[in-house]
């Protein structure tokens, strides 16, 4: 789930924000642990490259928009590029929460991503 920054958290420079752009992500490893940098409409949101279900490498998976019905041939399109699919067995995330889409009781660890100047810090 997104976060504030608390006083015990590292400060990570880990990107320009030209590098990415809106639409764009770019996985970095800090430490032993892979995280998805994600840059929807110029704001910025940060999950572990690691799904709940079975591990696989969630943030190389399908970015997508919500997408909802409300009866047959109902169909809408929401929220641009908010929800990521596991590239395993497409369970889905919001990238904005980290929190799964069938169950909110479930979600893959996010953090605080925040711009500076013109670089993108991450703060774990
Ligand atoms: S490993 Fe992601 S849905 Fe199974």
């Amino acid at each position: 789930m997104a976060s504030t920054k608390t006083p015990k958290q590292q400060r990570h420079v880990v990107a320009t924000a030209d590098e990415i752009g809106p639409g764009q992500r770019k996985i970095v490893t800090i430490g032993r642990r892979e995280i998805g940098i994600f840059n929807i409409d110029g704001a910025y949101f940060a999950l572990r490259n690691v799904c709940p279900h079975k591990g696989a490498p969630l943030c190389k998976g399908l970015q997508r928009p919500l997408i909802t019905s409300s009866g047959v041939s109902q169909v809408a399109y929401q929220r641009e590029n908010e929800i990521i699919k596991c590239p395993w067995h497409l369970w889905e995330f919001d990238i904005k929460t980290g929190r799964a889409l069938h169950d909110a009781a479930v979600g893959v660890s996010s953090y605080m991503v925040q711009v500076e100047g013109s670089d993108v810090i991450l703060y774990t």
